[in-house]
């Protein structure tokens, strides 16, 4: 299984942070942002990792992950992201990488206390489909949110004003091949992006989504409030536990 960060998009949401720097490169407590959701993949087996960015400075990645030695890679792939096209159009660009194989994606905003090694095995051993981990939280009405029918998930409802659980869908997913296939027949969404909910509705329509619930704290840092408190749960506890 190959590994997706995706580090585009404008970062809007955090501006004026954001105007001269990439989102990715702000610091969550005492590292960059990326160092997190790149560690996910690291931690949980695979060696073989996409870093889409985009934006400001996207040189800076280059320069400050270098190779990935510090990571314990010995090699970085880079793709570009023209614009905010959304998180899907972001995925779209790793195609020719994952060149048919499986893919786990982690959102480059997204900061975890433990790690995804149990989903990441049982996802190497699930024939075809996705997978996606959930956590519970108290304002699901910010994520994807799981509609559920028993314990199987019947859709995801992307920021809905009355959330129908109190789960959000956290941005780690893991995809066939056929994720790029589902990309290519999406509509832009009334916020003008491809939305990776609409993908993994795709997978859901199908009968093909399994799911699991992380263990340990998630939090996003694409806000003031978000950057913050993970900011202060990664001080308190650190992240990327094994
Ligand atoms: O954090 C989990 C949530 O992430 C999920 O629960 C939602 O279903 C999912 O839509 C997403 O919601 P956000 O609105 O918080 O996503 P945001 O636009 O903040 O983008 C999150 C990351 O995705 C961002 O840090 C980088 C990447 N991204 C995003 C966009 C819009 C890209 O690489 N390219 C993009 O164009």
């Amino acid at each position: 299984m190959k590994g997706v960060v995706l580090a585009g998009g404008l970062g809007s949401r955090l501006y004026p942070l954001t105007k001269v720097t990439n989102k990715h490169l702000l610091p969550v407590y005492n590292e960059p942002m990326i160092y997190y959701p790149l560690r996910i993949l690291v931690n949980a087996g695979i060696d073989e990792i996409l870093i889409v960015t985009g934006g400001n400075n996207a040189g800076d990645f280059l320069r400050l992950l270098e190779n990935g030695k510090d990571f314990g890679l010995k090699h970085i792939n880079y793709a570009y992201q023209q614009g905010e096209g959304g998180i899907a159009a972001a995925l779209s660009l790793a195609e020719h990488f994952a060149d048919r194989d499986k893919i786990a994606v982690v959102l480059g905003d997204n900061i975890i206390e433990g790690n995804i090694k149990k989903a990441a095995e049982k996802f190497r051993t699930q024939k075809d489909g996705a997978r996606i981990l959930l956590k519970e939280v108290p304002d699901p009405q910010r994520f994807g949110v799981p509609v559920f029918d028993g314990k199987r998930i019947i859709r995801i409802e992307e920021k809905p004003e009355k959330p129908a659980s109190h789960y959000a869908v956290i941005g780690i997913y893991m995809y066939d091949y056929r994720v790029f296939e589902f990309i290519q027949s999406l509509k832009p969404s009334q916020r003008g992006e491809l939305e990776i909910t609409d993908v993994n509705n795709f997978y859901i329509r199908e009968g093909n989504m399994q799911w699991d619930v992380l263990e340990g704290w998630w939090s996003d840092a694409g806000t003031f409030e978000s950057l913050q408190s993970a900011g202060q749960m990664v001080a308190k506890t650190g992240a990327n536990k094994l």
